[in-house]
């Protein structure tokens, strides 16, 4: 029988600290052994932010402990991997850090090869882990800290063709329902009060339809929020009725900006000729059954399969970590022990550099 590759992947960029195992199967499929991630949200909730400060330092207490998890989860020795892949950028410096200064102990101990990983690449290839999707693939991450289009072509092999130029659309969401009273994250409470209000009482607008390519902007749609919400506030008070609307009204702007922009993206893709054509969504807002619905109506207008991962793999982890380490390991590549943490790694250099920073770090 084939040996199997088996990876322990770290990930540390952002407000959850995560490991996990994943193996090559006989097969050719992936499996994942393990998944471990602990997330951070009560040490931030105070600071309406993640303070990176306090991030770097949860993710130093707890990955050793995320570590042994992994590795007891799925019942696999430490010197049993083949090798230690370690999101090193982008996200936040300190956290990069802590998982990067793991990974290098860990591999000094046991001799095995260290593998730095693009964190975005990492959410780019989770759709070949899920669903085996062929390169080339058109890719969308939506998140917090995410909006862009790449078309994957292999695991060290990504072209940007646009991207948000200020806040990512989970951004947007979570101002959104701060501005309204609704509790965080943001985008389930929006999107739960949006399914009983009606999206055409308040028309915002769709940035940057009236430009041409793939970039889009959500800045603005929060300031279009506040206007009409303090047009419609009474004595410091609103209405149930107008949060569900203003609601309604926020999500459907972000589904036509996100549907026109990925018909665009799928156009450019599909130049390519790939032989089975895919679109994939990751990132916390592809939960979001608006946005998914649009994305799957463009998708099958053109005929492309639609796919998105299962939402414990959509979000960070460290699964897609290890996969990721796992298809570098298997083209060869290996890191060195000058290994750096990066706050900002494009994973495409030959596209411009984006703009903005979101309050979960730097953009790549
Ligand atoms: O990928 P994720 O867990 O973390 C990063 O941003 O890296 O994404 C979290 C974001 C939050 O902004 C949250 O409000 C948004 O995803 N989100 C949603 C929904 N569920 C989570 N946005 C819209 N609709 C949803 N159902
Ligand atoms: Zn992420």
């Amino acid at each position: 029988m084939p040996r199997l590759t088996t990876i322990l992947g770290l990930e540390s960029s952002c407000d959850d600290t995560a490991a996990a195992v994943v193996q090559r199967e006989a097969n050719g499929s992936a499996q994942v052994l393990s998944n471990i991630v602990v997330g951070q949200n009560d040490l931030h909730k105070a600071f309406g932010g993640v303070v990176p400060e306090i991030a770097a330092r949860a993710h130093a207490e707890k990955i050793d402990l995320c570590v042994e998890k992994a590795l007891n989860d799925a019942s696999v020795d430490l010197n049993e991997v083949d090798a230690i892949a370690v999101t090193a950028g982008p996200g936040l410096i300190g956290g990069v850090m802590s998982g990067v200064m793991c990974a290098k102990g860990l591999a000094a101990a046991t001799g095995k090869p260290l593998i730095g990983v693009n964190h975005l690449a990492g959410h780019a290839l989770t759709p070949r882990l899920t669903d085996g999707l062929e390169y080339p693939y058109l890719m969308l991450l939506v998140s917090g800290g995410h909006c862009q289009f790449l078309i994957a072509r292999g695991p060290n092999n990504f072209s940007r063709i646009g991207g948000t130029i200020d806040d990512a659309p989970g951004e947007a969401f979570d101002k959104t329902a701060r501005l309204l009273g609704l509790g965080q994250p943001g985008g389930p409470a929006v999107q739960q009060e949006a399914l009983s209000g009606d999206p055409k009482r308040f028309r915002f607008p769709r940035p940057m339809l009236d430009r041409a390519g793939c970039d889009m902007s959500f800045s603005g749609l929060k300031t279009a929020v506040l206007r009409a919400r303090n047009e419609v506030m009474q004595d410091e008070t609103i209405l149930i009725q107008d949060v569900r609307d203003l609601c309604a009204g926020f999500q459907a702007a972000v589904v036509d900006v996100l549907a026109e922009k990925t018909r665009r993206a799928l156009a450019l893709y599909l130049d390519e000729n790939p032989t089975v054509p895919a679109l994939a969504v990751a990132g916390g807002v592809a939960a979001n059954t608006a946005i998914r619905a649009g994305l799957e109506s463009v998708s099958a207008d053109l005929g492309v399969t639609f796919t998105a991962p299962p939402l414990a793999l959509c979000t960070d982890n460290a699964a897609m970590i290890a996969y990721a380490g796992l298809e570098l390991f298997e083209a060869g590549h290996r890191d060195g022990m000058d290994l750096s943490a990066r706050p900002r790694w494009p994973l495409d250099t030959a596209s411009a550099p984006m703009l903005g920073s979101g309050k979960k770090g730097a953009k790549a």
